[in-house]
Order: structure tokens, then C-alpha cells, then sequence
């Protein structure tokens, strides 16, 4: 191979039209796709082709000249599918998201992302699993699995300490290595170790000082000597900014590559700055890459995966994943034949998921009144809702000549504002109201507090309405928040009589809450992250940036963007002072009040935990046996979960395991097992660089959320156990 050939692999073959950051896309093989690497036809190398992302393959649906389309399923958003606690239903997600990646020509999906929920305003924390490391570790292992079981790749993303949109890009994360390792390199490890995906994705940022894509400490020591990952590492689109590091940090591939790159690799080499061997090192580890795909296998895509049958399991998955919060009076399960009437603008304009590259091109998305076919609905208020929606979209139309308006779309519309009168009328026609709240947002931008996080006036005056016009005639209000991220519910959630999370359920997302709210599925979502009462309770509030307005090409390219003379505080820099206690650590440890818990949800059923044992010793790992017992009256499944105190009791309670049930008939049980072991109990020391499992007394904790906990069993771990590591931050 020559010089120039390695350097042509070592880039991807660019995005014509963008000088800079934008969401990825090309038109070459695949149109629409993120990116592709360049082909060398004298040695039988083909052109692999990546495509987003978290919520299935993103490509154009249509083609120049071409009656065909090529929509691909809109799969509910990350955070839903962790909100089911169910590794299974994650893989089963990613078997169907990997045969669309196949069937449409891609060979790596740029998926799943993992990033941690350090704070609820980041405006790509509906790509994200959790607050907990644990939980989105497992759920990224899952869906690696699925994808990577159709013989396609993924991208697991973006590694790492990616946690705000603002400056991403140049942002500087200062933090502490124990944060680091057992909160934002934890769900990584795991994800490697568990399903060992085929690339890993750099994130924009800098830690320490250091961009990820140019840090050998990450990108080698960590990934390849200490966690024996045999991947590669490919960066963030426009990623970056020296690329002698980056290419002897070990990120393999450059994306989405730039003629500029190109001739910078060539003209270090030539001046001896940068080594033959670390060019080859990542050349080769591309090729081992390319030998896997279908690209290289030729495999005959179809351009005609079975959406039908993936519509399906997209509408299973969002009803498993949807949180009941409250349902008082058993204003849930509907009876039928219940007279509905919809408010709220996101009734009538549900969201199936975010924006950016988290987006995805789906036929159709099945709205709250379609799902809702089967009852009668209050037919007046929602000509009036659906003109109003109509007219306002028409009105304010994404301009096509305004990047940002076509990657983010337009803001969401204002509530409509109804009359006492029309409130009163729908009352007076109907049994039952429901208020739908919608959220929307994506990468490049964090998510606002007035309006965003907390309700506008609208939203308020709307819930504070149409609640009192119902409880006057003795009737029940069920609010349906179709949102992506966490909202503030301290201040409403008492008005209602049920509330459904039913976040951004992919194209099926009408069907999927129209099941819950009938009965058909009952609700089995649990909290992957806590509500909390206000913002001013998150750790990390005074290290965020809250509602801060950038320019375009800070928003687009903040690494290429000039630098001010003194650094902005949260934004060219970030100090995660808040430690270890991000969402329920912080909370629990510090006993503040929240509005809803981490893992917290209801069910129309009950369960008993019964008989719960442990056996086994520190050295061969603990074994916790539970029985969960349906004792209601409907069928259900229900989440287990396992949390530690350490000795030090410090944070309080930690997340190490956790299982569901399968669908448990009425009177039915079924034993959970969990295996804990002393690597499972251990703490990351500062002073040795290690892990390490103090001897002492810890406790395993089985709770139906983390502020209920109703089964706690004394551990002792004998021998002091070890692991040291070789990378220091
Ligand atoms: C995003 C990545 C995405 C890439 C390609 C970037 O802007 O951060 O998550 O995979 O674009 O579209």
C-alpha cells in the first residue's frame, strides 16, 4: 500500500458543501448517510458507509429521480428503551435498527450513544440512556448485540464526558479520575467489555486539557491496554484540531475527512512528525474493520426491510419503556368507551423523537388521536386544535436557506389558548380530558430553563383549567408528557389525576401510549433518571450552562471557531465540581426532597419480594435471590433493583444489578438471581490509580426505586482486592 493509500484510509471522503459541522451527510452510495470511507480499487478495498443514529438508520427517504423511498423506522428515543429496564427488548430493538443498516446498503450505524444525564438541560440527553453509568452500560451492551447480530457495525458514542451542547465542541471538561472512571467511563467499560462494538466514536470535547480524539491516554491506554478493546475509534464529525495526536492517540479514523487532513498526514510524515508506525497501527486496524462488512462480503442489500414488522416492535418497545407516574382514583386503565377530549397542541403534533443526527427520516407518525380511534373524542375541541396547528405550521415553515432552521427545526408553537367557555363545553361533552405536553430538542444547543424545563404560563393556565372544569363535574385529567428530556413537575403534578411519561416513542408512539391508556399493555417503565423538584437542587446547575446564546459557528464548529481572550466558565471550560453526585447520588446522599425518584414508576398491577436470600462469599461473587409475587388483580412485570452501600456509605446508594420479570398473570411469581461480585463492590482510589474493594461490611440493597427500598441483606467482604490501572487524568 502506498503512502498516499494509508492516508486516503486513514479519512473519511468528506461532506461536499459543509466547511464545517453540520449534521453528518453525504450523497455518496448511501444518500443522506453521515459518511463514508474512501475506496481503493487496485487492492479490492470498498467504501464502507456509516449512518446515524440512537433511533434507527437516518438517510434520505427520497432520491433525485427515483419513485422509490427509503424511509427507515423511527424507533422510540435511547431514554425510553433504558426507561424499560430490559436489556432483552434493547437487543430486540437493535436486531431490527441493524437489519434496516444492512438492508439499506450502511455498514456502521453511529449508534448507541451513551453519554451520562450529568444534567437534565443537555439537549442530547434524549439520545442518552440514564443518570446511571450501570444501567446505560448494560443498555448500550444490549443494543450492540442486536445491531451488530445482523453482521453490521456500531459506533458506541461519544466517548467521552460529553454531558453539555454548548461549545461541544471546545469545551473543556475539568474533573477529578474518580468521577471519571465509576461515572463517565463506567457505562463505556462495560459496553466494551459486554458486547465489543466494532467502533467507538471520540466526542468533541476536551478533558483536562486534552480533546478526547488527540488523548493516548483514552484512546489507547484506557480502551486498548487496560479494557482490551480491538476495535477502532473514529472521531466526531469535524473533531478535533491536531491531527499528528490524533492519529498516534489511536483514533483510527477522521471524520468526516477533509482534503486538508489528507495532505497534513502526508506533509508530517515527510517531516518526520509523525511515525510510519502509528499510520500503520491504525491503517491496519481500518482494514481488520473493513474485512467485517457487508461491503466487503458484497452482501445484496434489498432496500426493502420488513418496516411493517419493525413498526411492530417499535410499538411494543415504546409501551414497555412509558413511566406511569401517578394514577390516583384508578383513573387508568380508560373504561371504555370513555368520551375523550385532547388538550394541548401536542396532542394533535405528537413528537416522535429529537433533532439533529438523533433524528430519523420514518413514513408516518401515529398522532395521540390516532392511537385514541377506538373512543369517542370531543370532535370540537379538536377541530379547533387541529386548525389552529395547521395554520400556525403553515405560518412557520423552516426557512430552507437557514442551516440552523433545517437541523433544529422551528421552536415548537405556543399553547393555543382556549376560552373558559370552550374549556367548560368539552367538560360538560365529555368523561375524561386529556393534556399533552410536548418538549423538543437535539445536538448543538442545550435546552432552556423558562419555557423548557419549567412550563410556560400557558402550559400552567392550561393544566390549572381544564383540571378545575373536570374535578367540578366529578371528572379525572391525565396529562401525557411526550417529551425528551426531564421537565419540572414539582409545582403541577398534583392536579392532575394520572400522569404518563410516555417520552419520544418513534412512529408508533400513538398506538404505544393508546395501549397503555386502555390496559392493554400494562405500564412497567421505571426512572432511569430522578425528577427533580427545581434546578436549583441539580449538583451540577452552577457548572452548567444555562440558557446561553452562541453564535452560528461556535453552535456549528466551536474548534474552529476564534477563542476569546478569557475563557468562558461553562463553556470553553467546564468544572464538574459536583463529584460523584450526579442525579440520585447527589439527592440521595444529601437527602434532598425530589419529585419523582430514580427508578420510580407504577404499574395497574402489585408485587410482593419474597424470600429474599444471599449465599456465596466475596471471593466467587455474592448470589441474591428474590421472589416477586403479581398480587394485583392484572398482568405485569415488574423491575428489580440492586443498589450498594459501601462501608464508607458514600454516595449512600449505588445502582450494581437489575432485572425484570417476564408478563406475571395475577397470583404468578417468578425468582430473579443477581450475581454481585467484589469487582461490582469496588471504588476507584485516587491515591493508588486503582480500584479497589476495601474489606468490610457493605450491603446489597433490593429496592422497587431508590427511595424504596423493601429487602436489605449484609454482605462481608474478607480480602482487600486490588486493580490497578495504568492511564491518570
Ligand atoms: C454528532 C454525532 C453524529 C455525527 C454524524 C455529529 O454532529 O455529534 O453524534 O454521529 O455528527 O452525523
Amino acid at each position: 500500500m502506498t503512502l498516499d493509500e494509508k492516508a486516503d484510509l486513514l479519512i473519511g471522503t468528506g461532506m461536499p458543501g459543509f466547511g464545517g459541522p453540520a449534521v453528518g451527510q453525504t450523497q455518496n452510495l448511501v444518500p443522506g448517510a453521515a459518511g463514508t470511507t474512501k475506496a481503493i480499487p487496485r487492492l479490492g478495498i470498498p467504501a464502507i458507509v456509516l449512518a446515524d443514529g440512537p433511533a434507527g438508520i437516518r438517510i434520505s427517504p427520497t432520491r433525485p429521480n427515483d419513485t422509490q423511498t427509503y424511509y427507515a423506522t423511527a424507533f422510540p428515543i435511547a431514554t425510553l428503551i433504558a426507561s424499560s429496564w430490559n436489556p432483552e427488548l434493547a437487543e430486540n430493538v437493535g436486531k431490527a435498527m441493524g437489519n434496516e443498516v444492512l438492508e439499506y446498503g450502511a455498514d456502521i450505524l453511529l449508534a448507541p450513544a451513551l453519554n451520562l444525564h450529568r444534567h437534565p438541560l443537555n439537549g442530547r440527553n434524549f439520545e442518552y440512556y440514564s443518570e446511571d453509568p450501570v444501567i446505560s452500560g448494560k443498555m448500550t451492551a444490549a443494543a450492540v448485540r442486536g445491531i451488530q447480530s445482523n453482521g453490521v457495525g456500531t459506533s458506541i458514542k461519544h466517548f467521552a464526558a460529553n454531558n453539555q451542547e454548548s461549545l461541544r465542541g471546545r469545551n473543556d471538561v475539568i474533573i477529578k479520575n474518580r468521577p471519571l472512571r465509576e461515572l463517565y467511563l463506567k457505562g463505556f467499560e462495560i459496553a466494551v467489555k459486554e458486547s465489543s462494538p466494532w467502533t467507538i466514536m471520540s466526542s468533541y470535547n476536551k478533558i483536562n486539557g486534552t480533546y478526547t480524539s488527540e488523548s493516548r491516554d483514552l484512546l489507547t491506554t484506557v480502551l486498548r491496554d487496560e479494557w482490551k478493546y480491538n476495535g477502532i475509534v473514529m472521531t466526531d464529525w469535524f473533531g478535533g484540531t491536531d491531527i499528528v495526536k490524533q492519529v498516534h492517540a489511536g483514533n483510527d479514523l477522521l471524520m468526516p475527512g477533509t482534503p486538508q487532513q489528507k495532505e497534513a498526514i502526508l506533509k508530517n510524515i515527510k517531516e518526520g512528525k509523525l511515525a510510519i508506525s502509528d499510520v500503520d497501527v491504525n491503517v491496519k486496524r481500518i482494514l481488520e474493520l473493513i474485512l467485517k462488512t457487508p461491503k466487503f462480503k458484497k452482501y445484496p442489500f434489498s432496500n426493502k426491510p420488513d418496516l411493517k414488522a419493525h413498526a411492530a416492535i417499535a410499538r411494543q418497545a415504546a409501551a414497555e419503556g412509558m413511566i406511569l407516574l401517578k394514577n390516583e382514583r384508578q383513573t387508568l386503565p380508560l373504561n371504555p368507551g370513555a368520551k375523550i377530549a385532547a388538550f394541548g397542541v401536542t396532542s394533535y403534533d405528537f413528537v416522535a423523537g429529537g433533532t439533529g443526527s438523533g433524528d430519523v427520516y420514518e413514513a408516518y407518525v401515529v398522532s395521540l388521536l390516532e392511537g385514541l380511534a377506538g373512543y369517542p373524542i370531543d370532535d370540537k375541541l379538536s377541530r379547533r386544535y387541529k386548525e389552529y396547528v395547521t395554520g400556525y405550521k403553515e405560518k412557520h415553515k423552516p426557512d430552507p436557506n437557514n442551516i440552523l432552521e433545517l437541523i433544529l427545526g422551528k421552536p415548537r408553537m405556543p399553547e393555543l389558548v382556549l376560552s373558559e367557555k370552550e374549556v367548560a363545553e368539552a367538560a360538560a361533552a365529555t368523561d375524561l380530558a386529556i393534556v399533552t405536553i410536548g418538549r423538543n430538542s437535539g445536538e448543538f444547543e442545550d435546552r432552556k430553563t423558562k419555557g423548557d424545563f419549567y412550563l410556560t404560563d400557558e402550559e400552567q393556565n392550561l393544566i390549572s383549567a381544564v383540571t378545575q372544569a373536570y374535578h367540578s363535574q366529578g371528572k379525572k385529567v391525565v396529562v401525557i408528557l411526550n417529551i425528551g428530556g426531564v421537565i419540572e413537575t414539582a409545582s403541577w403534578k398534583s392536579k392532575p389525576d394520572a400522569i404518563l411519561l410516555a417520552w419520544q416513542a418513534g412512529q408508533e408512539g400513538g398506538h404505544s401510549v393508546a395501549d397503555i391508556l386502555s390496559g392493554h399493555v400494562t405500564p412497567s417503565g421505571k426512572l432511569t433518571m430522578t425528577f427533580p423538584n427545581d434546578l436549583s437542587d441539580v449538583a451540577s446547575n452552577v457548572n452548567f450552562p444555562l440558557d446561553v446564546k452562541l453564535s452560528f459557528q461556535e453552535m456549528m464548529g466551536a474548534n474552529m471557531a476564534p477563542a476569546p481572550e478569557v475563557p468562558r466558565r461553562n463553556l470553553d471550560f467546564t468544572h464538574y465540581d459536583e463529584n460523584l453526585y450526579v442525579g440520585y447520588r447527589d439527592y440521595v446522599t444529601h437527602k434532598k426532597p425530589v419529585s419523582f425518584p430514580f427508578g420510580f414508576g407504577l404499574s395497574y398491577t402489585t408485587f410482593s419480594y419474597e424470600n429474599v436470600k444471599v449465599s456465596g462469599n466475596s471471593q466467587n461473587g455474592f448470589n441474591l435471590t428474590v421472589n416477586v409475587k403479581n398480587t394485583g388483580k392484572r398482568k405485569g412485570k415488574e423491575i428489580v433493583q440492586v443498589y450498594r452501600s459501601t462501608p464508607d456509605n458514600d454516595p449512600q446508594k449505588e445502582l450494581v444489578a437489575f432485572a425484570k420479570t417476564r408478563e406475571l398473570a395475577p397470583g404468578e411469581q417468578e425468582t430473579l438471581r443477581f450475581k454481585i461480585t467484589a469487582e461490582d463492590l469496588a471504588s476507584f482510589n485516587e491515591a493508588g490509580n486503582c480500584w479497589l474493594t476495601k474489606p468490610g461490611a457493605y450491603k446489597l440493597l433490593l429496592g422497587k426505586s431508590v427511595d424504596e427500598i423493601v429487602a436489605s441483606q449484609s454482605v462481608e467482604v474478607k480480602n482487600k482486592l486490588e486493580k490497578p490501572l495504568i492511564a491518570r487524568f
